[in-house]
């Protein structure tokens, strides 16, 4: 193992954004820095890295390795540091744009160079993966050992809310609700809490992650088909009936992620949030809040924090990302913690 080596993090495509905050809140032991690819980020010190399993936004990261500007085949070569390896497989791929080499030829030649080592080969299961991306926004090339499943193989696409048997309109999608709650919760123990958690989009997210999932909502229809998705998702989660602005949360509790009713000229939805907040705030000051509103689209920015002037009342706003749903809806992320001025 090379002490000096770099770790490097590489970023799903959706939203690059929200994907760098769940990376801070994933690997939270570690200092995160951009670089000028919009998804490719490096880490310093230790963390967790099988956390990558459980992310939204994350592709893998590549440990024990290096990042640089493409410059030609032969200088990749140069830089990576060959061992002798049993049964693994080399995987290239592609962030944006075209570096002008073909894949192949770089998994053939990088594959060269461990053979030469005496390393062994197994495609279909491999042991160790040695991952190399191509990032043609800036022109670099990050390699490393990959921990995560690489590119595309998470099937997020493939996991649709409207696949579950009890699906509304105001499912969230699975990726952004995975995120949220990773956003929320990042390394803490304890419970993830969705107060109006209607079709449990938020709640299987959380469940699948291990983390230990309360879910309430005021109507029982939601009730009883949040728990048939429940069910359907094979996952640990408990859904309750109640009111969100008076249930009682649990004691060891990690983050609310809610996406509440919400017309941004509805008093009665302001009013609503607010005696939730309030609610949370009278138990607890500790735990993070992520809430995901609607919002007029095309305050989207994939690469950056986007302002708001949406208030959460007895919260600080620490980050917001805005989200296109379609051409005249969007969303908002908004992350919070306990304001200690209130
Ligand atoms: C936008 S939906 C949540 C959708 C959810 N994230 C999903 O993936 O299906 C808002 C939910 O808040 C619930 N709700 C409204 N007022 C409530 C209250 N006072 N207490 C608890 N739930 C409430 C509604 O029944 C609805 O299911």
């Amino acid at each position: 193992m090379q002490s000096d080596a770099t770790t490097i993090i590489a970023l799903r495509g959706w939203h690059p954004a929200i994907a760098r905050a769940e990376a801070k809140a994933m690997f939270a032991d570690s200092d995160i820095a951009r670089t000028d690819s919009r998804r490719l980020l490096t880490a310093t010190g230790e963390s967790d890295w099988e956390n990558a399993k459980l992310m939204s936004g994350c592709e893998c990261v590549l440990v024990n390795g290096g990042i640089s500007k493409w410059t030609s085949l032969e200088n990749l070569l140069q830089q990576i540091k060959s061992e002798k390896v049993e049964d693994m497989a080399v995987e290239c791929w592609r962030h944006e744009g075209k570096i002008p080499v073909a894949t192949k030829d770089i998994e053939r030649q990088v594959g060269g160079l461990f053979h030469d080592k005496g390393s062994t080969f197994n495609l279909e299961n491999p042991k160790r993966r040695f991952g190399i991306v191509l990032d043609n926004s800036a022109g670099y090339v990050a390699w490393g050992w990959m921990i995560g499943q690489g590119p595309g193989k998470h099937g997020w696409s493939a996991m649709r809310a409207n696949k579950r048997p009890f699906f509304r309109p105001v499912s969230l999608e699975p990726r952004l609700a995975r995120a949220a709650v990773n956003i929320a919760a990042g390394v803490s123990e304890g419970y993830v809490v969705d107060p109006m958690c209607g079709t449990g989009g938020i709640l299987i997210e959380s469940a699948l992650t291990g983390r230990p999932t309360l879910g309430i909502d005021f109507d029982p229809v939601m009730v009883e088909g949040c728990q048939q998705n429940i069910d359907w998702a094979e996952v640990n989660a408990e859904v309750k009936r109640g009111d969100a602005t008076r249930f009682e949360l649990p004691k060891n509790l990690a983050a609310v992620v809610v996406d509440p009713p919400y017309g941004r000229n509805s008093p009665s939805d302001e009013r609503l949030i607010e005696d939730m907040l309030t609610n949370i705030l009278a138990q607890d000051v500790d735990s993070k809040l992520v809430a995901i509103l609607p919002v007029e689209s095309g305050g989207e920015n994939l690469d950056e924090e986007i302002s708001t002037n949406i208030k959460l009342p007895g919260y600080r706003i620490d980050a917001a990302f805005g989200i296109p749903v379609h051409k005249s809806l969007g969303r908002v992320m908004i992350i919070a913690s306990a304001s200690t001025q209130d």
